[in-house]
Formats: structure tokens, C-alpha cells, sequence
């Protein structure tokens, strides 16, 4: 199965990826981690990448399509692949689609996390990532057993650097401006599928299955 995620910051990509490849073994390609990891380990990439994301605004179609192109290649990726955060504008799908397009592969589905908006914000002030196990959590939502888990492990709550309203805000304006248009992009390719992202984690996991055909 080879996907692509759509929707806000805050609309549960991340959490829902994390699922889908632990239960049906496709890549969790996140270009978000692999910035962030690029950035902590101070390479060329991440240093060329770190302004704009401190500043919630989208680094360049180049950088972030060179992280795609090798690993949807990649062995890892043979069962598949979600691909969580990208594309993110017009250019970067068109880019995707050359790119499937040159390995013989097809996108079966994109998914858009549909969540109001008000509800993002405290989605995101919440989050935290358990050092231990690199959970996603939210001090807000989760079951205080998933905390206490992390906490058992010898895992830290951390918080992203860009999780600070005036950041979150200016992530969700570039959502709206240069994201929202690939709803109608992908609709007009037949490859639209729309989840009701509120609720449980359980329950949208569900819906998601559903969205995507598979058994629940
Ligand atoms: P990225 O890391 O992709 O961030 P994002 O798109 O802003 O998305 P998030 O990770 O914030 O949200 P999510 O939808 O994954 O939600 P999550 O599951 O974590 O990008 C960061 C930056 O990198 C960008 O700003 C940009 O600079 C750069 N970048 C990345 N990709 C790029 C690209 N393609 N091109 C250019 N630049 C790029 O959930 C959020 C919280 O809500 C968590 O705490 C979770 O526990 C909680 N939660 C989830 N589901 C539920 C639920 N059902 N109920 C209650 N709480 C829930």
C-alpha cells in the first residue's frame, strides 16, 4: 500500500503512520523526522533546512525531494509506504508523481485528516515525544497508563521546538496557503479519501482502515 497523508499540523499524520506501519508493515516516511534528525545531527542538509523550520515556514522542494526519492526506493519501503508530510505544495506532488512515476509505482491513496481548526492548537501545545520509545503523546489526550509508560521506560516528555503558538500559527497559515490546494490535486486524480480525524485515537484509526479498505 502506498500513501500519502494530508492534513494540518496537529491532524494526527504522525500518530496514525506510526500505526499503520506497525500493523501492515509500510514505510513511515516522514519528512518532518528526517528534517529534524538532519538538524540534531548538524549536517549540511539540516543546516540549510533549520531557519525555516524554526520559523514554521516549508524549507525548499529540492532539499526535501531528495530525502523522498531515496527512500521510497528503498528496500525498507517494499511492502510500502506512508508518506507523512509530503507533498506539501503543488510542486512537490508533481515531483512525487515523476518520481513513482520513474520506479513504475502508483499512489493507491491520499488521506486527508480532516480536524477543525481550533482544535489543532491545543493538539499541538500538548505534544510531547517520549525520548524512550519515540511515542507520540499528548499531556492533554493521552491515557495517563501511556504517559506513566514512557516514564517507566527511563523516557523524557519532549517538546518540538516548533510547537510554540506564534510558530503553530504561522504553520497552519502555509498549511492553508500552500498545502489545503492539493485536497482538490489529488481529488481531481480519483485518489481522495476524507477521515473524520476527531475522537479517540482508536477511533480514527479505525476510520482510517475503513477509508483505505482494510480489515479492521
Ligand atoms: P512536520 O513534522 O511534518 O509537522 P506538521 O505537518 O506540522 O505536522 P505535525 O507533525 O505537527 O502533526 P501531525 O499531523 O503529524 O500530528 P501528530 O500525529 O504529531 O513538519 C515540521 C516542519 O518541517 C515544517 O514546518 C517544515 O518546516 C518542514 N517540512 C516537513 N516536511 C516538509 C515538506 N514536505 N516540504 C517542506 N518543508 C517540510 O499529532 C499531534 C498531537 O495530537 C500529538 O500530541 C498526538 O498525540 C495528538 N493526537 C493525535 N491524534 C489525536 C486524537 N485523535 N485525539 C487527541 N489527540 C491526538
Amino acid at each position: 500500500m502506498r500513501i500519502v497523508m494530508l492534513g494540518a499540523p496537529g491532524s494526527g499524520k504522525g500518530t496514525q503512520a506510526q500505526r499503520l506501519q506497525a500493523d501492515e508493515g509500510c514505510l513511515q516516511i516522514s519528512t518532518g523526522d528526517l528534517l529534524r534528525q538532519a538538524v540534531k545531527a548538524g549536517s549540511a542538509l539540516g543546516q540549510r533546512a533549520a531557519a525555516a523550520m524554526a520559523a514554521g515556514k516549508l524549507v525548499s522542494d529540492d532539499i526535501v525531494l531528495g530525502l523522498i526519492e531515496e527512500r521510497v526506493a528503498g528496500p525498507d519501503a517494499a511492502k510500502g509506504f506512508v508518506l507523512d508530510g509530503y507533498p506539501r505544495n503543488r510542486r512537490q506532488a508533481e515531483d512525487l508523481e515523476q518520481v513513482l512515476g520513474k520506479l513504475g509505482l502508483r499512489l493507491d491513496a491520499a488521506v486527508l485528516m480532516d480536524v477543525a481548526f481550533d482544535v489543532l492548537m491545543k493538539r499541538l501545545t500538548g505534544r510531547r515525544t517520549c525520548s524512550a520509545t519515540g511515542k507520540l503523546l499528548n499531556i492533554h489526550f493521552s491515557p495517563q497508563a501511556e504517559i506513566d509508560a514512557c516514564l517507566a521506560a527511563g523516557g523524557e516528555l519532549l517538546q518540538r521546538d516548533d510547537d510554540h503558538e506564534s510558530v503553530i500559527t504561522r504553520r497552519l497559515q502555509v498549511y492553508q496557503d500552500e498545502t489545503a490546494p492539493l485536497i482538490a490535486y489529488f481529488g481531481d486524480r480519483g485518489l481522495l479519501r476524507t477521515v473524520a480525524a476527531e475522537g479517540s485515537v482508536d477511533d480514527v484509526y479505525a476510520r482510517l482502515r475503513e477509508a483505505l479498505g482494510l480489515g479492521v
